[in-house]
């Protein structure tokens, strides 16, 4: 968003994110391999930065939907995190992220992670704001657009189909899960 409050649609490019850390002794567990919340962290502020820069807003995570350690990363390994934009909703935003990881000695970018996260734009309330359009530019932002709009219609369904069998996780009122609003 400009100064004077026009919207104008971004790229996914524009939104780009990346950045790297390395990680440290505190970053691991007893076996020297760094925690996974370590790396949801990392994501979260990746996915969360994508997002506001979209959107020229203050955003927050409304849910993951998908995320995948694929294998481990190491002490000393140089995390790099890649965050971008995929789709858009009325005030929601869906944002890839990969996570890869090098060695300091050098050698293959092993890809450790990925995830799908849903960000929400806030105005200056704290309530949901309108961002704007997304332009995907190539072929493979047109794929990821499809994508992020599959996973909508997956979640949906999925919602509807639990929605069935009421349960929820652990405690809570056995009411199962709260549904994701109405989808635009
Ligand atoms: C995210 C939050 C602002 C949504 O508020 P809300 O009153 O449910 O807002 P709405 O019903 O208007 O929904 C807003 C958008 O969020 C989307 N959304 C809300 N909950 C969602 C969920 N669980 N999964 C996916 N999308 C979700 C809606 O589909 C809607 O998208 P759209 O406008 O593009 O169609 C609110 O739930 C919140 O503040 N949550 C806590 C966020 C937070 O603190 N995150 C940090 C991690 S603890």
């Amino acid at each position: 968003m400009t100064d004077d409050g026009e919207q104008h649609g971004g790229t996914p490019r524009d939104s780009e994110v990346v950045f790297a850390r390395t990680m440290e002794i505190t970053d691991s567990n007893a076996l020297g391999k760094v925690h996974g919340g370590v790396v949801m962290r990392a994501v979260d502020s990746a996915a969360g930065t994508a997002a506001a820069r979209h959107c020229g807003r203050v955003c927050v995570t409304a849910a993951i939907d998908g995320l995948s350690f694929l294998e481990p990363v190491d002490v000393g390994d140089i995390l790099v995190v890649k965050a971008r934009v995929n789709d858009v909703g009325r005030t929601s935003l869906e944002v890839g992220v990969r996570v890869e990881a090098e060695s300091w000695r050098g050698g293959a970018r092993r890809h450790t992670t990925s995830a799908y996260l849903l960000m929400v734009a806030l105005d200056d309330d704290g309530r949901p704001a309108a961002v704007p359009p997304l332009r995907p530019e190539t072929d493979a932002d047109r794929r990821r657009r499809e994508h992020a709009r599959i996973r909508r219609e997956l979640r949906t369904e999925r919602l509807r189909r639990l929605k069935e069998h009421p349960a929820g996780p652990v405690g809570g009122d056995g009411q199962g899960e709260r549904s994701e609003p109405a989808q635009t």
